[in-house]
């Protein structure tokens, strides 16, 4: 089985993005330490466009050869009029609306999304599975979340986007793998899904 990675950024209390689905705010710690752990150890979850500012461009895929995101979070890099956002990846966008699809390389997906994600996940080979987000489309496949890598940055936002939208209480157990702190106070935690 392929692992799905829900790897997100996120504020302290929990929150990806500000209501209007902005969370331009974190950019403010990518600074030198933090891009050069992201250039090395996180190649693969970079989109196209700062993987060449980064120098990483034609790096080969270490952890991931998919990404799977909802159309909300697509259209960030639509608006920018970037089709392809992350080119190195084989690209899967949910979405009932988008047809047909802005570019060859990306697949939508309008139908039985969880059904397509179980398939990817049962492939033969091949590297893990990127959950790339937002927030409705990680609540919708929160049980098929194998690991979970949270970059959290140190703000607090008090209301906004939450890591996974539209799910009702119910606890889902994780264990802790690895923290690491950076001098600039994210953190990056990984997790493993308990079953
Ligand atoms: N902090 C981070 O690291 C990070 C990472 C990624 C995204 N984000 C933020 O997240 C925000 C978007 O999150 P979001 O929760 O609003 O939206 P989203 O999860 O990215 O996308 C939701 C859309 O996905 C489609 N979808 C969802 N479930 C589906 C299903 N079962 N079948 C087919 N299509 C399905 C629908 O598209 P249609 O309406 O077209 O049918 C739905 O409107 C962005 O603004 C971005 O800033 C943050």
């Amino acid at each position: 089985m392929r692992k799905l990675t829900y790897l997100i950024a996120c504020s302290i209390d929990g929150f990806i993005a500000d209501p209007a689905g902005d969370a331009t705010s974190m950019f403010a710690f990518l600074d030198e330490e933090f891009l050069g752990h992201l250039a090395k150890e996180h190649a693969d979850t970079l989109p196209t466009q700062a993987r060449r500012a980064l120098g990483v461009d034609d790096v080969p895929n270490t952890r991931f050869d998919t990404i799977v995101q909802g159309r909300a979070s697509y259209e960030t890099a639509l608006k920018e009029g970037v089709t392809s956002p992350y080119a190195h990846l084989r690209q899967y966008v949910a979405s009932r609306t988008l047809v047909p699809s802005p570019d060859p390389d990306v697949e939508i997906v309008a139908d039985d999304l969880l059904g397509r994600v179980r398939a990817l996940k049962a492939e033969d080979g091949g590297l893990g599975i990127y959950l790339c987000g937002g927030s409705r489309i990680a609540g919708e496949l929160l049980d098929e979340i194998d690991e979970l890598v949270i970059k959290t940055y140190p703000q607090v936002y008090g209301t906004g986007m939450p890591m996974f939208g539209g799910t009702g209480f119910a606890v889902t157990d994780f264990a802790l793998e690895s923290v690491r702190a950076f001098g600039n106070g994210v953190l990056i935690r990984t997790y493993n899904r308990k079953r």
